[in-house]
């Protein structure tokens, strides 16, 4: 695997390593976990050569964000992507890609304000400008993104709708600890009794998950259940309980035609995001591929 550092020389490896194959791209912050794996994997399955990139992209946090704090675990990463079968990674420093002047941001209006959109105000220009950067970068055919942070792929797919990028973007299923907590670089912040409390994030979609079983479909029932979840443990913050169109992240009143049930929590002084995607599917393959009710109850 090839280490990268300037953009100049990413941008004409990757047109080498293509030349008229399919490329794969996984983005990422570092910290690499089963659920970037995952990512990896799946690139490689469908994609003739696959790029990688490990960036903590500074203009996504806010002041007083966790930035300082972000898990960084470069060489154990480069040693996974590279044992993997990733053959191209991009691991720009921070004035790399955001050189002395640069004053050019991608924002994505409207849906980039909506759920962590609204939490963390700027949060998706960061990540909209970054990627579109990144895409410019890399010039992948597909682009891999993980299901947890659900709203940002709702708002990389309006950019890439909106900005005629070439690309495909692939949405991968949730990768779970054996508990049911998914899988995060900012699991590695918490304390084990803030790991222990996380797992009230997974418990209250399982409550939305067991109503959906019976046939609820009420938006005002399923957000009840998961506030009677999270009143449960005073020591975690719930940030939002929403439950959206999983390509506007506009509220829904009803799930039967597909959602996005999304929570976001501060466990401790991390904050966490786990959603459910109830999409169209019948309600079995819903369970599978969350693993909601397989996941043994903590
Ligand atoms: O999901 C992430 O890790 C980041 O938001 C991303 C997409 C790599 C952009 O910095």
């Amino acid at each position: 695997m090839q280490v990268i550092t300037t953009a100049s020389e990413m941008q004409y490896a990757c047109r080498a390593l293509k030349n008229n194959r399919t490329l794969g791209f996984v983005p990422t912050m570092g910290a690499l976990h089963d659920g970037h794996l995952s990512l990896v994997h799946r690139a490689l399955s469908e994609c003739a050569a696959v790029a990688a990139s490990i960036f903590v992209n500074p203009t996504q946090f806010a002041a007083g964000e966790d930035y300082d704090v972000y898990p960084r675990t470069f060489d154990a990463d480069c040693a996974k992507l590279e044992a993997a079968g990733v053959s191209l990674l991009f691991a720009p420093s921070a004035t790399e890609m955001y050189p002395p002047g640069a004053t050019t941001f991608v924002e994505v209006a409207s849906i980039g304000d909506r759920l962590d959109g609204a939490s963390r105000p700027g949060h998706f220009r960061g990540v909209a400008t970054v990627i579109a950067k990144l895409f410019n970068i890399v010039g992948p055919d597909r682009a891999y993104f993980g299901q947890k942070d659900a709203a940002q792929i709702a708002v990389l797919r309006a950019m890439i709708r909106d900005l005629n990028f070439p690309v495909q973007l692939i949405a991968c299923p949730i990768v779970r600890e054996p508990g049911g907590l998914a899988m995060s670089s900012r699991n590695r912040n918490l304390s084990a009794d803030d790991r222990r409390r996380a797992l009230i994030l997974h418990h209250a979609l399982r409550a939305a998950c067991k109503l959906l079983q019976t046939g609820e479909t009420n938006a005002e029932a399923l957000s009840s259940a998961i506030l009677t979840a999270f009143a449960n443990d005073p020591h975690v913050r719930l940030d939002y309980a929403a439950i959206v169109d999983p390509a506007t992240l506009l509220p829904v009143s009803d799930t039967a035609h597909g959602a996005l049930i999304a929570v976001a929590a501060w466990v401790g002084s991390t904050r966490l995001i786990d959603n459910l995607l109830t999409e169209n599917l019948p309600i079995d393959s819903l369970l599978i591929d969350n693993l909601l009710l397989e996941a043994p109850h903590v």
